[in-house]
């Protein structure tokens, strides 16, 4: 039997995750084909018995860019079974449920889904849930792989924490998350170059996770697919991407999605801690996330 995986990483936590479900499908006898998001056109599902699609969470929803791909390719997984996958800091809210809907109008049948916590990338709740995902949640991802190959072979029953229930997490976050996407889209500006101070190394092109740039006459092109995650601006190592990210203009999100706002609305879990917010230290240069387009792995660094 055969799995065909489509995993949208920006910085490695959805990757890691898509990686223990492939293993757990493996070590259950399915042959699997996992591709990157980055190398979407090698998404071959036909001739899948499974498809399985990950995502990581962006203000309360799945990355846009998963949905827009499976409208554009007008793939029609009618007939087929499908899980999906969400990473997220502390508020997920209703992201789980929202790409199961999505990969259902694809027709196919939804079977489970997991969501699990990664280290947060958010501009501005930097470094939020340290040290997620651990190693427990590697183990969940696993046997949850096992669990969907298990019922697919021989129809057993998937388990209560792997089946989607449409009223897990905030509605509160849920409307927040659109209203933030939207005036996040329409105050923040795209990704700017500073012409003096780029030297073509070619590190955004490389690292955008959606191939926002190219070179255009010994200048950096910046096109319009943005999905304002910031990557570029972190990774460049010449300062020359500008963006108007300042901790003023992000006062208002880290209000919104405060550790009192989270536990009210009941995202953060009794007992489980968000950490630390490094996003002054991040903004401030002091740290930056290591990236690595081939290998991410969602760590933040010290700046030399
Ligand atoms: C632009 C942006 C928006 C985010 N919004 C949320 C959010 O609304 N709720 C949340 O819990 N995490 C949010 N996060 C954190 C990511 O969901 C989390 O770090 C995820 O594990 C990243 O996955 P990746 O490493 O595979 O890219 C956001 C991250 C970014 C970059």
């Amino acid at each position: 039997m055969k799995a065909s995986i489509l995993t949208f990483s920006q910085t490695g936590n959805t990757l890691k995750i898509g990686n223990c479900i492939e293993a757990g499908l493996r070590e259950n006898g399915f042959e699997v084909d996992h591709t990157q998001f980055l190398k979407k056109e090698k998404f071959d599902p036909n001739g899948a018995d499974l498809i399985g699609i990950g995502s990581p969470c962006f203000e309360s929803r799945p990355a846009e860019i998963i949905p827009e791909f499976l409208k554009n390719r007008r793939f029609d997984f009618t007939g087929k079974k499908a899980f999906v996958f969400i990473t997220s800091s502390s508020s997920p809210a209703k992201s789980l449920w929202r790409l199961s809907r999505m990969v259902a109008d694809t027709g196919a049948h939804i079977i489970g889904g997991i969501q699990i916590i990664g280290v947060s990338t958010a501009p501005t709740m930097f470094g939020l849930t340290p040290n997620r995902p651990n190693q427990n949640d590697f183990e969940f991802a696993q046997v949850f792989g096992r669990a969907i190959a298990e019922n697919i072979k021989n129809g057993t029953a998937l388990p209560n924490p792997y089946l989607i229930d449409p009223n897990t997490g905030s509605l509160f976050f849920d409307k927040v998350g659109l209203i933030a996407n939207y005036i996040k889209k329409k105050m923040l500006s795209p990704p700017r170059i500073v012409a003096e101070n780029c030297d073509l190394c070619g590190t955004c092109i490389y690292e955008c996770p959606v191939g926002n740039f190219s070179v255009e006459d010994k200048k950096i092109k910046v096109h319009k697919k943005c999905i304002v995650c910031w990557r570029c601006w972190h990774v460049c190592p010449n300062e020359a991407i500008s963006t108007n990210i300042t901790p003023g203009n992000g006062l208002i999100e880290r209000l919104i999605w405060s550790e009192r706002m989270e536990r009210f609305w009941g995202e953060l879990k009794p007992g489980q801690d968000r950490g630390q917010n490094l996003y002054k230290d991040v903004l401030t240069r002091k740290i930056k996330l290591k990236y690595d387009r081939k290998n991410p792995t969602a760590e933040f660094g010290f700046v030399d």
